[in-house]
């Protein structure tokens, strides 16, 4: 029998097992990041008692994202995958999304037949690039500014297409640096930059020439001891080819996959 309940501070020892089974080039969280931004948003998965599964989500306003899903290689093909989605879309519903999206990579043909067969379809094709800081120069450039305030979120929401709310949650999270770029007035780029990690994500620009102010504006925040950073590419594939010209390195590739709330 499956059981579902909220994930505690606690599980953060089985989270970190789990958390290997997505085989993502991404460090594993630490604690403190379990504790502070994934267990309050966070649902795991008990058979006899024992965890065998993790789902951690964000709400925006009117979109659930399903950041992570997991379950133990010894308890696949039981339902406990489809007991966590039916759970995540509960509450988001409840919460008053219309719609929920996710990440997943091209290969991972379980995840993305139980999401097809929850109304989940390809919306983009994404990469995580890692780039070697003291190879930004190599990039393309153009004119254009950074500001940090908060002025233009709404404008970036509705210029890359993010969901409401995306913004201001990332902006509450304690350590993220969040950077717009602007060309006579306009957005051109955004960033949620972690210095942790060191990563963006999202990483949004215009064009391909607006990477390297971005990432320019970013290196500013960066810890000094860290040589390279990654970045999420959603703007297609000339961006993507910019990156790699300059030097960057694909680490991941990953389908957008989003759909409605019913
Ligand atoms: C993807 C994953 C979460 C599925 O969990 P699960 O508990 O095994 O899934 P369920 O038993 O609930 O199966 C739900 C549906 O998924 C699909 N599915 C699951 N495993 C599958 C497989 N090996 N081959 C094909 N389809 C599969 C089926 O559509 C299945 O529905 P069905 O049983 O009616 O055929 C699990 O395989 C996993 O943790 N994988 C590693 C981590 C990962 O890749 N997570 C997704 C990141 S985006």
């Amino acid at each position: 029998m499956i059981e579902l309940r909220a994930a505690h501070d606690d599980d953060y020892e089985i989270f970190t097992h789990l958390f290997r089974e997505l085989a993502v080039p991404d460090p594993t969280p630490s604690r403190q990041k379990w504790r502070d931004e994934m267990a309050p948003h966070a649902a795991v998965a008990l058979e006899d008692g024992i965890v065998v599964g993790y789902c951690y989500f964000q709400i925006f306003t009117e979109v659930g994202y399903v950041r992570h899903l997991v379950v133990s290689p010894t308890a696949r093909r039981g339902g406990v995958g489809r007991a966590l989605m039916a759970d995540a879309r509960g509450r988001f519903s409840e919460a008053g999304c219309t719609r929920w999206c996710l990440n997943v990579k091209p290969d991972n043909v379980p995840a993305i037949r139980l999401y097809q067969s929850l109304g989940l379809e390809v919306q983009r094709e994404s990469a995580t690039v890692r780039l070697a800081w003291r190879h930004v120069p190599r990039l393309p450039t153009t004119t254009a500014s950074a500001v940090l305030d908060d002025a233009y979120d709404e404008a970036v929401e509705h210029r890359f297409d993010l969901p409401k709310g995306q913004l201001s949650a990332a902006r509450a999270l304690p350590g993220r640096v969040l950077v717009t770029l602007l060309e006579g007035g306009v957005v051109v780029g955004f960033a949620s930059f972690d210095p942790a990690f060191p990563g963006a994500f999202p990483f949004r620009v215009a064009t391909a020439a607006h990477a390297r102010p971005l990432l320019e504006a970013l290196r500013a925040h960066a810890a000094p001891d860290d040589d390279w950073v990654s970045v999420v590419v959603d703007d297609g594939p000339l961006v993507q080819q910019a990156l790699l010209a300059a030097g960057g390195e694909v680490r991941l590739q990953i389908l957008h996959l989003a759909g409605p709330l019913a």
